[in-house]
């Protein structure tokens, strides 16, 4: 094992508005399989996440229900929690960006940034609702675009011509949320100035994120860093600002800093030291796993604010792709818009975990998700394969041997070469190439198919004095299935339990590849995993379409 690492690991935090639907769940796949492989190698791997809960939308999805935002936040984050654990997304803390921690830590970070000299102050025009007397954001506002004349366009940019413009250059703007023509209203608001850190960003940012989208970032910089609007006015749900009147910390300003507030939540439960990991000098290693639609948030802003406030930058940006159902953005009228407590309710977790993973890799091209492809994927190769193994084995070992493995492996070259191929897919679980440590994996469970169906041990059994041939044989079996287990489990963590409990032996690491398992009882051989069934499938997309 190489050196012990101190890890940082977070996910983007799921707005406080909705639940959570399968295209999040590629995000906690990606960043869960990332995280439970560094614990198995023994590493020191901290994961937080927390429900993003400020902003307008939260606001008002409360007023509509009746109900005050706090309350909303609440019963939201406790059902993004219920999915984390449901999908054994094991992050050590999940907290809401509308915390204690959170608020102390954004008028630290704010505060910081003043005394710098990276926030100033500006008087703005907005569009503003009379009638609800309130400032609207830009998606808040509709009517057609300046410039090509399509109807019932945001007041930030065109779906048909995708020029981008303000709200009141819109022709004819009325107000989503009370219908009426809005007026223009001016308001001093806080600026951070981004272009502070352009000569830092210009060499941070190809260094911490992949090169594609790197040159992606290139086009930014070419466009010129902004300085970013920090604040809204009053009627909103944030943070007030410290030593302003009716002003509110903007919900992307507080949100990332809601990465060191679960965190700082997790250090004062454990005991744990928050500055080993946030002060400018850390030896920790900090990575954000993101989609690409908030690259800009977390490599722009978030390093500069970091860096303006005197913490340490991340070690990384990981960023994946967004999910498509057939091919297409996920719709509720196609009833593929998949919420995870309905995924759940009639399919195993693990399963849409290892079709993700399958998929996933390094870069941040989109993933495909088709249902036909799923179920003929985890049949064939998770339940076909992989489980098979255990399935074919175990019987003979309790038949012929009283539950007990064999002191001593027939082929322990064949071992070998399981045993061996424990860097190489380390190194693509390390690099976040799930896809090609699976294709390795799976490559291996056709070699252990093919070693049981050589020896063929239930032709072997009719004959007594084969006896110990053939429960070596199922014995080496056995072993095979165990490495292929601990070399799968950081993406089907549930599986893996159930396999420990099978085999009899503690949780799994990395290194127990090398060693095998020999001379001790198993218990009988009880389904791992199901097969993904058609009516199911047919079951939930019924369910998705007409939600219950
Ligand atoms: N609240 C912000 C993040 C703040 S981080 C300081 C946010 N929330 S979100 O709920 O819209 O998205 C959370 C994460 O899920 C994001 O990384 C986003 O890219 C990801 N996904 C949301 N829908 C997705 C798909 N359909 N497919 C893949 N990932 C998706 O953004
Ligand atoms: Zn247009």
């Amino acid at each position: 094992m190489g050196q012990h690492r101190d890890i940082l690991v977070t996910s983007a935090l799921p707005y406080a508005n909705a639940p959570l639907h399968i295209g999040h769940l590629v995000e906690y796949t990606y960043t869960d399989v990332w995280v439970r492989f560094q614990r198995m190698q023994g590493h020191r791997c901290h994961y937080v996440c927390a429900s993003d809960a400020h902003g307008t939308p939260t606001m008002l999805a409360a007023e509509a229900a009746g109900i005050t935002p706090e309350e909303l936040v609440a019963e939201i984050a406790a059902s993004h929690q219920s999915d984390f654990a449901r999908f054994r997304i094991s992050v050590d803390n999940y907290l809401t960006t509308h915390s204690a921690e959170n608020e102390e830590l954004t008028a630290e970070v704010y505060r910081r940034l003043l005394k710098a000299g990276h926030i100033h102050r500006r008087t703005i025009q907005q569009a503003y609702d009379e009638q609800k007397q309130m400032f609207l954001p830009d998606r808040y506002v509709r009517g057609e675009c300046p410039i090509c004349g399509t109807a019932d366009q945001y007041g930030d940019a065109c779906e048909n011509c995708s020029a981008t413009y303000t709200p009141m250059e819109l022709k004819n703007p009325v107000s989503v949320i009370s219908g009426t023509t809005p007026s223009v209203k001016e308001s001093e608001h806080l600026f951070f100035r981004l272009g502070d850190f352009e000569e830092e960003l210009r060499s941070w940012v190809p260094q911490h994120i992949d090169e594609a989208l790197a040159r992606k970032l290139d086009e930014w910089f070419q466009a010129g860093l902004r300085d970013w609007d920090i604040s809204r006015d009053s009627p909103y749900f944030g943070f007030e600002i410290p030593g302003e009147s009716g002003k509110y910390f903007y919900v992307w300003f507080d949100a990332p800093i809601g990465y060191m507030a679960s965190f700082l939540n997790l250090c004062r439960r454990l005991d744990l030291s928050f500055e080993q990991f946030w002060d400018a000098d850390s030896t920790t290693e900090l990575y954000h796993f993101i989609g690409k639609d908030i690259v800009y948030f977390h490599t722009l802003f978030w390093p500069s604010v970091l860096s303006g406030a005197g913490y340490r930058k991340p070690s990384g940006i990981f960023v994946h792709g967004f999910l498509t159902v057939d091919g297409l953005k996920m719709s509720k009228s196609r009833g593929t818009f998949i919420l995870a407590t309905t995924y759940a309710k009639y399919l195993e977790p693990d399963c849409l975990r290892y079709y993700f993973a399958a998929k996933l890799g390094p870069t941040a091209d989109d993933i495909d998700l088709n249902m036909d492809d799923f179920a003929a994927r985890v049949n064939s190769d998770l339940v076909g394969k992989f489980v098979n193994i255990g399935s074919r084995c175990a019987g003979f070992i309790h038949r012929l041997n009283a539950g007990r493995l064999a002191d001593q492996l027939p082929d322990e070259a064949l071992f070998a070469v399981f045993a061996a191929a424990a860097d190489e897919i380390a190194a693509d679980y390390e690099a976040r190439n799930y896809a090609r440590a699976i294709r390795r994996i799976m490559a291996l469970a056709d070699k252990a198919n093919q070693y049981i169906d050589d020896q063929k041990p239930w032709l072997k059994a009719k004959n007594p004095e084969q006896n110990d041939a053939v429960v070596g044989i199922a014995t080496l079996g056995l072993n095979l299935f165990r490495t292929l287990m601990i070399y799968l489990k950081p993406v089907i963590p549930g599986v893996a339990e159930r396999a420990e409990i099978f085999l009899a032996i503690a949780p799994l690491t990395w290194t127990d590849a090398q060693k095998p398992l020999l001379g001790s009882g198993i218990e009988h051989f009880k389904s791992l995993l199901e097969r993904v069934d058609r009516e199911r499938i047919e079951a939930m997309t019924q369910e998705a379409h007409s939600p219950v």
